[in-house]
């Protein structure tokens, strides 16, 4: 209500603002949009609106000023990486809800290259002193599986450089070593030094067009191992989906340890069968962000509550979980690594997180009606485990969400069922290509 006028007010002055801003996160103007957003809200506490004005107003909230989370893909370039600011700063109700990619890349280059070193003397099965791995890569133009890709070439020494950056393009194969956009790597353990080799790696895309394609994986190992199964000494993946696709499609039965992201329900319980381990994004946290800021921006309450400000059911996230960047409107939730030690604690993937679980009282925070999509209903990591924590939390939090799931192949596929936006009090938005994220913005904007 309060919020609805502070929303008209606050409009003019961040629109200016981000026009300015377009291209690039700018500390001083975002320091002012937020600056604009408190005066503008304090003026209108105190002009005291009635009832009838507010509800008036709210009817007449246009789409384009309605609050919008993007989640899971970040608009940005798909070939430079570059934040589509002019997305992300849509209206002043506009986050995105993700995870720290470099972060999480890290950790699972870490994962895989403490397991070798755990396991020198059994890991290198044909005993050529060359350790050999294949890489499944979700989707080359994904900021997310690009980091992966080069969170683990770092790590185990095969990263070449490209342009000031480790080249993450996929090799086909390379058991020769003669790759270039790979290198051979060396790791020395207990005073052996073994060659750590990239032998093969693919973007899982069907040939429909869909990326992070498991049966896509499952056939790759498939092929990979009928001509070259001895030399593959660990199987790595940008993604569980794929990663339980290799471990089910091979990997099991060979007893080759296989590394995935997500920390998927049927990941993580598959540690206990030879799976080498997992990363969680903190989907938990994520889901809970992603409805989090539409709630706050609906209530029109300060939009740190319930986040790092405890809300007055006792919602709250500690800073180890995620990070806020306010010059890139997003939210980042922190990731930890589930290996045979922990995966114990990580066995139910869509248990709400625990600090945010508190019901919100629907008299406060009134029933308000959400579009969202999941780009492709058959993504692994979004459908088993991102969709059903938001299913918990969309309860908690009193909004009423239809679920709209794509083809993950065609953008307009799930634009199209975006028919009538002005039904809706807010949406959320995982496209299928993150440089897409202007097919939505011109449907808010109509
Ligand atoms: C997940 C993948 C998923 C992709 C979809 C990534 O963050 O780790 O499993 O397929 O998002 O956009």
């Amino acid at each position: 209500m309060r919020k609805r006028r502070i929303m008209a007010l606050t409009m003019a002055s961040v629109m200016a603002l981000s026009l300015t801003a377009c291209g690039g996160g700018d500390t001083a103007e975002t320091t002012a949009a937020d600056t604009a957003t408190e005066a503008a809200g304090d003026e209108a506490a105190a002009e005291g609106e009635s009832e009838t004005a507010e509800a008036a107003a709210d009817a007449e909230v246009a789409n384009k000023d309605k609050p919008l989370v993007w989640y899971n893909r970040q608009p940005s370039n798909s070939s430079t990486g570059e934040l589509d600011m002019a997305a992300l700063k849509f209206n002043d109700d506009t986050y995105y809800v993700g995870f720290d990619a470099n972060q999480g890349a890290e950790l699972q280059g870490t994962m895989v290259k403490d397991y070798i070193e755990a396991n020198i003397d059994t890991i290198d099965r044909n005993g050529d002193g060359v350790i050999g791995y294949v890489l499944a890569i979700g989707d080359i133009g994904h900021n997310d599986s690009i980091a992966r890709t080069r969170g683990v070439r770092s790590a185990l020494g095969t990263a070449v450089d490209n342009n000031g950056a480790v080249n993450s393009d996929p090799i086909g194969t390379n058991t020769d070593g003669t790759a270039t956009a790979v290198q051979d790597g060396t790791l020395e353990v207990n005073g052996t030094t073994y060659t750590v080799r990239e032998l093969a790696s693919q973007e899982m895309k069907n040939s429909a067009g869909a990326t992070w394609d498991a049966a896509t994986a499952g056939n790759a190992i498939g092929t990979w191992a009928s001509s070259f199964g001895d030399q593959i000494d660990v199987v790595v993946s940008n993604n569980d989906g794929m990663g339980m696709s290799m471990f089910n499609a091979w990997s099991k039965d060979n007893q080759v340890p296989t590394f995935g992201y997500d920390a998927n329900a049927d990941a993580v319980a598959a540690i206990s069968e030879g799976y080498g381990g997992t990363i969680s994004q903190h989907a938990d946290v994520q889901a809970y962000l992603t409805l989090r800021v539409l709630r706050n921006a609906l209530d029109g309450v300060d939009p740190d509550t319930g986040i790092g400000t405890a809300d007055e059911a006792g919602n709250v996230l500690s800073d180890d979980v995620y990070v806020y960047n306010a010059d890139e409107r997003s939210y980042y939730a922190l990731n930890v690594a589930v290996t045979a030690d922990n995966y114990q604690d990580f066995m139910d993937s869509t248990k709400v997180y625990e600090p945010v679980s508190n019901q919100l009282d629907e008299a406060e925070h009134p029933v308000k009606n959400v579009w969202l999509d999941i780009y492709n209903a058959s993504d692994n990591f979004l459908s088993s485990t991102y969709q059903p924590l938001l299913q918990n939390y969309d309860d908690l939090l009193n909004l009423k969400v239809d679920y709209i799931g794509g083809d993950g192949q065609t953008e307009s596929n799930i634009t199209n069922r975006l028919g009538n936006p002005s039904q809706y009090d807010a949406f959320a938005i995982n496209m299928v290509k993150t440089d897409n994220a202007a097919s939505y913005t011109a449907l808010l904007s109509q």
